[in-house]
């Protein structure tokens, strides 16, 4: 099938290459050359660990390529949408201006019956409002969102846990034609929910929130359990046990960043509200203060360690990506908290497996390191805010004779405190003895 993906993004480029894998004809366009001819090379523009080699092996068979040029989704049966949808600048709410662009350049290219399928994130009531304009030239919308992780987005995308269709009523033709695109995924017995446009849209941004639910309130425990003297990760593991509940995504620590679970909260807040809906979604705003009062604990532990000041301390910061395998560093808790303390004085030394650069251009003014011995020699503390495995498997003898001051701060509970004290540290974490 020949399928046109417009916006080339961590959603856009995976979604293209991977369904050129799946051996479909594929153009992915963006209005951005730079990142069009890096991608037409086969280098992805971010990290995304398995991403480059599906690249090279997708545009070797000729399936895939990229382009600037709209007109080459003429032709096409099927259209993805995988432009971004940030939070506004001054507002909760998403910003629509790329999915509106999108369309606005796309619609003169359709032909009658293609399928335009929308795989941005956006506000419920969006795709109702889109379909009228395809309508118009015979062409039919669905929204079907998408639910990867970045760092797992190449399995997330070829082996999905379900697919949902937003349908309007009775489309047979829309649903025949997703079933053909994702006829090897379905192939794999992975669910496929047809449904209606609203509910596709909610259902995108419903499963987030309750993601970043599920982490607040592991964080919420966290903060009692640091007054009571009891230890969250055991209480994770306890009641991860339970069927109902499972243990994922109860890692307690720095809270959630990234460019999807905090703009995704509020944007459903604020639609919410504007629906008249907003008191049924007032505790995703405690789960967002939650969340950013994490940050503020980490910067109040280094202060104590520190002996009550920040200012002239040498920091160790190791991670700075909002999650590991990702160089993603937007809403980063640990790019925050390393500004945080920089602002506050401390000499801080940063370094990460991937995101130095994408951190150094938002935050410029930092010191960063190509290695935790460099970025951790003559340290006061040292803190741990990405938990990459090469971290988590620091040999605290090692490390020994690299600082200054034997302590270590654990803001992802990723670290042995037994093996860290047994070796002389002084290791304080969040929500933990
Ligand atoms: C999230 C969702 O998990 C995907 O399903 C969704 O498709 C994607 O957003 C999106 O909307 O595009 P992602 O942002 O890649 O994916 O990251 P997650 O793995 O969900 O992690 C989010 C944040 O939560 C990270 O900062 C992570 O460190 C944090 N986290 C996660 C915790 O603090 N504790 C946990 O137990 C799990």
């Amino acid at each position: 099938m020949k399928i046109s993906v417009i916006g080339c993004g961590y959603l856009g480029a995976v979604h293209a290459s991977a369904l050129a894998k799946l051996g479909h004809d594929v153009v992915g366009i963006d209005i951005d050359q730079a990142k069009v001819d890096l991608l037409s090379t086969g280098q992805a523009p971010f990290y995304e660990p398995g991403l480059p080699e599906l690249l090279s092996q997708t545009l070797a068979t000729g399936k895939l390529s990229f382009s600037a040029d709209m007109s080459r989704a003429r032709g096409a049966t099927v259209h993805f949408i995988a432009v971004g949808t940030p939070q506004q600048e001054g507002s909760n709410a998403a910003d629509l201006r790329f999915v509106e662009a999108a369309f606005d350049a796309l619609v003169p290219h359709l032909s009658p019956g293609d399928v335009v399928a929308g795989k941005s994130t956006v506000p419920v009531g969006t795709a109702q409002r889109l379909a009228a304009r395809i309508e118009a030239v015979g062409a039919h919308l669905a929204w079907n969102p998408e639910f990867l992780r970045e760092g797992y987005a190449v399995k997330d995308t070829i082996s999905p846990d379900r697919l949902v269709y937003g349908v309007q009523t009775d489309d047979d033709h829309t649903v025949g034609v997703l079933d053909e695109v994702y006829a090897s995924v379905l192939a794999q017995d992975i669910p496929r929910v047809i449904t209606d446009f609203a509910t596709s849209e909610l259902v995108k941004v419903a499963a987030n929130a309750f993601l970043a639910t599920k982490i607040s309130f592991i964080n919420a425990m966290a903060e009692v359990a640091e007054v009571t003297g009891a230890d969250v990760t055991q209480l994770a593991d306890a009641i991860g046990y339970d069927q109902r509940i499972g243990r994922k995504f109860l890692n307690a620590g720095l809270g959630f960043g990234g460019g999807c679970l905090p703009k995704d909260i509020r944007a459903f807040m604020a639609r919410a509200s504007e629906l008249g809906a907003g008191d049924a979604l007032n505790f995703l705003g405690e789960v967002d203060s939650i969340n950013l009062r994490r940050r503020e604990r980490m910067v109040d532990m280094c202060r104590e360690v520190l002996g009550g000041t920040i200012e002239g301390a040498k920091i160790a910061v190791l991670g700075l990506a909002f999650k590991p395998d990702s160089d993603d560093v937007r809403d980063s808790p640990a790019l925050d908290v390393a500004a945080r303390l920089s602002e506050l004085g401390g000499h801080v030394r940063a370094t990460d497996p991937q995101a130095i650069e994408t951190s150094r251009r938002l935050r410029p003014g930092l010191d960063y390191f190509a290695s935790v011995e460099e970025a951790a020699r003559e340290a006061d503390v040292v803190l741990v805010l990405t938990e990459w495995r090469e971290y988590r498997d620091i040999d605290p003898v090692e490390l020994d004779s690299i600082v200054s001051v034997r302590s270590i701060l654990d803001g992802r509970n990723c670290l042995n405190p037994v093996q860290w004290r047994e070796a002389g540290w002084t290791y304080r974490a969040l929500g933990r003895p």
